[in-house]
């Protein structure tokens, strides 16, 4: 064989601008696991279910379920060198794991649908807030429901979209690696600025100690099944991401170090996001646990009380969308990693029908949630929740399973491809054959409605 055809071969056919550098890729997975996820879910919910003693839940749910599933993505990835389908096909031989594999990618094109909705709404109140438009208002649910009653959540939607079709287009490297490695070190920048502002705040100790001092009484087994829901969610896991990611990465690198920084950075930024979060509620009277409005809503409230408001808002606010951005990157990649491989269309062909074909699906979504059609609610949600819903509480715990249980029993390359011996393997395949299994079973089960807590 030709030294060049097999060094092609060897890399699943893929060109060098189609491989990340090992920096690059360890900045593009956290920038995944970074996102809206950690900052307009997780305080809320951290608000709901009890405080520091939840955050201690989902660190341990990320430590014991969360880090050993998501090298067992990256290790399909680069065992398979596919997408999120070929991957587990190749490496099982047989079609069926490759038709799991498929969910998890439809999952990722439905996230995007609708998470690209609410990275746009982030931009608006950016571009809001700078303008100081948004502190003319007095009544901020008022002022979100008006936004979602008009037709900008659509524009919005586009834009987020198009911006992100436009980065992957560029490659791996020249698209999604560079873009990351300017805008993870700007998300950092922003997070420790806001978290002075917000911990410098006369009477921030409040919120602090909600957020760090644990109140164990407010723990039950629901609020576990949350953290390991929310831990799933906020490492980008069961959606085909990091199985995709994983199939650029380079034969040397480490995937179990890698692994422990996506986890480590995202622990830094749920920490730093209640760091901010909290003091800034308690400081202003406001509720932590009042939900997804939280962030449209009562944060607008707060920083329209603090001196330079409008400025900390708008970063704020761009932070958000930062680390939206660098998530729908990589949700965007898994579908037209498919694409590519399926119809052998060129990556710019492939990302323009992917891309289109999300917006027109997140369509129904962005109009369910203002006044505009009525016939998008049914069953007591939105179209955009029924989405949420089925992506977030099935496909996910149900993508999160498939690759448990093929990395824990069927594949036999598994130690391997992920570089572990020792205790670190027995460790590591304990978790993934016996205790992920079990507990994802079970948050699948509750969030789907089946079992009743
Ligand atoms: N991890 C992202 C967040 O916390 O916002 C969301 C996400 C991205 C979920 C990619 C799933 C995924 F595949």
């Amino acid at each position: 064989m030709k030294k060049n055809q097999s060094a092609s071969l060897q890399s699943g056919g893929k060109g060098a601008g189609e491989r990340f550098s090992s920096s690059g890729f360890i900045l593009a997975a956290i920038g995944s696991a970074v996102g809206l996820g950690n900052m307009w879910k997780f305080p809320y919910i951290t608000g709901q279910y009890g405080g520091a003693a939840f955050f201690l839940l989902f660190v341990i749910c990320l430590l014991i379920v969360g880090l050993p599933v998501l090298l067992a993505e990256l290790a399909v990835g680069r065992g398979g060198r596919g997408n999120a389908s070929t991957s587990l096909i190749r490496l099982s031989g047989h079609k069926l794991w490759g038709g799991f594999g498929f969910i998890t990618i439809l999952g990722a094109f439905v996230i995007l649908s609708f998470y690209a909705i609410v990275a746009g709404w982030t931009m608006h109140y950016a571009m809001l807030s700078f303008t100081g438009k948004l502190f003319a208002s007095e009544d901020y649910a008022m002022l979100f429901s008006h936004f979602n009653d008009s037709w900008l959540p659509v524009f919005w939607q586009f834009l987020v979209i198009f911006l992100t079709g436009f980065i992957i287009m560029r490659g791996v490297s020249a698209g999604i690696e560079k873009f990351n490695k300017v805008l993870i070190p700007g998300l950092v920048i922003l997070l420790v600025v806001l978290a002075i502002r917000a911990l410098s705040l006369e009477g921030a100790g409040e919120g602090v100690s909600f957020f760090l001092k644990p109140d164990f009484s407010k723990l039950s087994a629901e609020s576990a099944l949350v953290a390991l829901g929310h831990a799933f969610f906020s490492l980008s896991l069961g959606m085909g991401t990091m199985m995709t990611y994983g199939a650029y990465v380079d034969k040397r690198q480490s995937l179990g170090l890698a692994t422990l920084a996506v986890g480590g950075g995202d622990l830094i930024y749920a920490f730093l996001a209640g760091l901010i979060i909290f003091p800034t509620t308690f400081v202003f009277g406001l509720e932590a646990s009042q939900g997804p409005g939280l962030v449209f809503v009562a944060l607008p409230a707060a920083f329209s009380a603090m001196p330079f408001g409008s400025l900390f808002g708008g970063l704020f606010f761009v932070l958000l969308a930062f680390a939206a951005l660098t998530s729908t990157v990589s949700l965007l990649e898994v579908p037209v990693a498919f694409v590519r491989e399926a119809f052998k269309w060129s990556r710019g062909v492939s990302v323009f029908v992917v891309a289109s074909l999300c917006f027109l699906i997140g369509l129904p979504s962005a109009m369910s949630l203002g006044n505009k059609v009525s016939w998008l609610t049914f069953g007591g949600k939105s179209f955009f929740d029924w989405m949420d819903f089925v992506c977030s509480n099935i496909v996910l715990p149900m993508g999160g399973l498939v690759v448990t249980l093929f990395v824990g029993y069927a594949w036999k390359g598994a130690a391997k491809e992920a570089g572990l011996r020792g205790w670190w393997l027995q460790t590591w395949l304990f978790m993934l054959r016996y205790v992920a299994p079990l507990l994802v079973l079970l948050v699948f089960l509750y969030s789907a409605g089946i079992i009743k807590l």
